[in-house]
């Protein structure tokens, strides 16, 4: 059984997508134990405590350093003896030592086609105001392994989506979450639970 932390920062609408696909079997042989956000308000920590998944925040604005903070997640994450840990709208900077610690056992749920309108400043709607601003007619989501960089690991699903004439970015925001983010992450979790993902030179190897 695979023990998942999952990190949130907002509404939890990836997290309710995985929720719904272990109760509904989509994944198989994974069990999300802790639900930790860095946003006391987040309302996926309502969405996990509904659902009697223990949901903890640990705010930065708690800790007197940085430092001090990126100790205390590290604590939390280790506290509940995960093996994938899977950012879902998590807003904060994962530190170095906990991508050191659960190196290849981080994915992330980001809302475009990597390489395409990532990287530092492409979170969010700011992802989708690109998009449209540049006028491409296709976009969508990646799941991808987390390294140091931003957005930079080994890519391991992707999904693409159509832009629409008239699209705003909330109204695609919203197009991409559910034809692309709520698919590809279950999905990827549940690939990784049944040992079907690995990572050689960088590329991600899935198997049948
Ligand atoms: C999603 O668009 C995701 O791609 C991005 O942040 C947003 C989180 O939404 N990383 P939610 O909290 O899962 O509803």
């Amino acid at each position: 059984m695979l023990k998942l932390a999952v990190c949130v920062s907002g509404g939890g609408t990836n997290l309710q997508a995985i929720i719904d696909a272990i109760d509904n079997g989509a994944v198989s042989n994974a069990k999300i134990e802790v639900v930790i956000s860095n946003n006391p308000n987040a309302y996926a920590l309502e969405r996990a405590a509904k659902h009697g998944i223990p949901a903890v925040c640990v705010s930065p604005k708690e800790f007197e350093s940085r430092e001090r903070f990126n100790q205390a997640f590290m604590e939390k994450l280790d506290a509940y003896g995960v093996d994938l840990v899977v950012l879902a709208g998590f807003l904060v900077v994962v530190p170095e030592q906990i991508i050191e610690k659960y190196r290849s056992r981080i994915i992330n749920i980001h809302p475009s086609l990597i390489p395409s309108f990532c990287g530092k400043g492409y979170y969010g709607l700011k992802v989708h105001e690109g998009v449209l601003a540049r006028g491409v007619k296709v976009t969508g989501a990646t799941v991808h392994f987390v390294d140091e960089g931003t957005d930079t690991g080994p890519i391991i699903l992707q999904k693409a989506v159509e832009v629409l004439e008239g699209d705003t970015p909330e109204i695609l925001q919203k197009r991409v979450m559910e034809q692309a983010e709520w698919i590809i992450l279950p999905q990827a979790i549940h690939l990784i639970a049944n040992g079907k993902v690995s990572v050689e030179d960088g590329q991600v190897r899935i198997r049948a």
